[in-house]
């Protein structure tokens, strides 16, 4: 009775072994996917077209990409994971390449809020002698710099924003996003 009561005590425990196991190994390949899941995936050769005209101010219903610094943040839910980008005017030339388009996620890669994705980056821009338009992330502040290739103003992140090849067209305001 002793020996069958330890056989079943030894099949639960191992029960509960397996699961723990199972458990283990699920959760490895799942902090593994997490890990690629931060890193943006390579060019597909595709793209999508926006059409800048519409992306007005909530507030004012004007345009708001008109300035050098201005910026929207957008999400397309087959680019980046559907994590937003953020687009930004770099000049104002009407040459094609006017804008820069970067991943909204901060590479800091230590806050991951609903669903995993990183807080939101806010847009603000700064003039003085040097002009920077900084994004700043609401998680442990860093600072990325929009107009010098989204790299770090101020830490802890260290890598630049993962930047996404874009093309303007002036003549029909649209800009292609290659993802
Ligand atoms: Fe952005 Fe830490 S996750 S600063």
């Amino acid at each position: 009775m002793e020996i069958k009561f330890s056989r079943r005590l030894f099949l639960k425990k191992l029960s509960e072994l397996t699961k723990t196991l199972g458990a283990t190994i699920v959760f490895i390949p799942i902090l593994s996917c997490e890990k690629d899941w931060i890193i943006p995936p390579t060019l597909k050769g595709e793209f999508i077209e926006l059409d800048l005209t519409n992306e007005k101010s909530d507030i004012l219903n004007l345009p708001v990409l008109n300035f050098i610094g201005s910026g929207v943040t957008k999400q397309f839910n087959q680019v980046n994971y559907g994590i937003p980008l953020i687009i930004v005017r770099t000049k104002k030339e009407n040459k094609d390449d006017d804008f820069k388009c970067f991943s909204g996620m901060c590479t800091h890669d230590q806050c991951f809020g609903k669903d995993k994705v990183r807080a939101p980056l806010k847009i603000e821009t700064i003039s003085s002698n040097i002009k920077v338009c900084r994004v700043v992330c609401t998680c442990h502040g860093s600072e990325f710099d929009l107009l010098d290739g989204g790299k770090v103003l101020k830490g802890p992140a260290e890598k630049p924003l993962k930047e996404f090849k874009c093309e303007f067209n002036p003549q029909k305001n649209t800009l292609k996003i290659y993802y």
